[in-house]
């Protein structure tokens, strides 16, 4: 079968990716401009912003990824575009860029989820096995779900109100750690030991996440403290919080794994970078004789590759979008 090429664009929060991705798994080339040093001087993403700068950055990676891969336009045999769910702004610079590339090149459109891209950045480097337990932890979401083949999505669970990445970015702002969070968190949280007893999350046989309560015993924790004049140990406080996060986690994901027998588990999304959790995971799966699937660190963050990868079975299927194609903020998996 002759090779597939798919030059996919991601935009929907403040990284601006385009990649080239051959069949649906091989990264002939990538290139990421993130805005996370803009961001990082008001304590995390201004949408008015982000969009702005992506308008500014998108020919740039554009001309950066085909110098990569030594390509032109023309070369590749379709336009993957992220269309939902993100910022509208953001995500509508990378839909009407795509379909610009689209028109004029005259290939075919396609619309991808940003969270399968989370999910699929997985076969960039392994195959994807079927059934399996996707965990998509990040900024915005905190799901659980059944995949039984490819685009066959079943939602166990998801969070009832915060995502587990947006309690580590709130957490880290109150101990005066710098935009992203999570990465600080999870820096400052190695020298310290889990010392403060914080409240189980959501405490239920359900699959289902919250993470408010948690985010807001830490800011009480933390204002409580400073009132009365007693210093905070901010290593054990950010260790404390970051073993409940994924103590809760680790219990929804052993009553699946209990409950569905399921071999394979996917963890996707940027808090999936975060190598306590993997290694909590890891040992969890093991306990359960399956196997914790997670991808790269540069994949596990926003970046174009994983939505050539989830493109490629609807590329496949011919599954194309039309020119009408519009961004949607709010769309989910399933
Ligand atoms: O997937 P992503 O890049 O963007 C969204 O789709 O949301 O995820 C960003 C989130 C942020 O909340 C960031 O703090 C978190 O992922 N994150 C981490 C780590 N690296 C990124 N959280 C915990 N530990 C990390 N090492
Ligand atoms: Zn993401």
């Amino acid at each position: 079968m002759k090779d597939v090429l798919i030059l996919s664009i991601e935009s929907s929060c403040d990284e601006t990716s385009i990649a080239i991705v051959k069949n649906g798994c091989d990264v002939v080339a990538l290139s990421i401009l993130s805005q996370m040093d803009t961001h990082a001087n008001y304590g995390g993403v201004v949408p008015e912003i982000a969009s702005r700068m992506h308008t500014e950055n998108i020919t740039i990676v554009l001309e950066d990824v085909l110098n990569k891969a030594n390509m032109k336009v023309s070369d590749v045999d379709a336009i993957a575009v992220t269309a939902e769910p993100g910022l509208l702004g953001s995500l509508l610079v990378g839909v009407e860029f795509a379909k610009v590339l689209s028109y004029v090149y005259k290939k075919p459109l396609i619309k991808v989820n940003h969270l399968i891209g989370h999910i699929y950045a997985n076969k960039l480097e392994n195959k994807l096995t079927f059934p399996n337990l996707s965990l998509i932890i990040s900024g915005g979401h905190t799901e659980l779900i059944k995949m039984t083949g490819d685009y066959e999505f079943e939602l166990l669970g998801e969070t009832q109100d915060d995502a587990i990445g947006e309690a580590f970015d709130k957490v880290a702002r109150v101990l005066g750690l710098k935009y992203p969070g999570g990465p600080n968190i999870e820096k400052l949280a190695f020298e310290g030991e889990n010392t403060y007893n914080l409240p189980k999350v959501l405490n239920d046989e359900s699959y289902n996440f919250s993470y408010s309560g948690l985010k807001s015993s830490v800011i009480n924790l933390v204002h409580n403290e400073t009132q009365r004049g007693n210093t905070i140990n901010k290593a054990n406080l950010a260790c404390s919080f970051q073993t409940a996060a994924v103590n809760e986690l680790k219990r929804k994901l052993e009553l699946a794994l209990k409950n569905t027998g399921i071999k394979d588990v996917i963890i996707a999304g940027g808090v999936s970078a975060n190598k306590f959790l993997r290694n909590e995971l890891t040992d969890l799966c093991a306990k359960y004789n399956a196997k914790l699937n997670y991808p790269s660190f540069i994949y596990c963050t926003d970046n174009a590759a994983m939505i050539g990868a989830a493109a490629y079975p609807l590329y496949l299927k011919g599954e194309f979008a039309n020119l009408d194609l519009n961004a949607n903020s709010n769309a989910n998996i399933c």
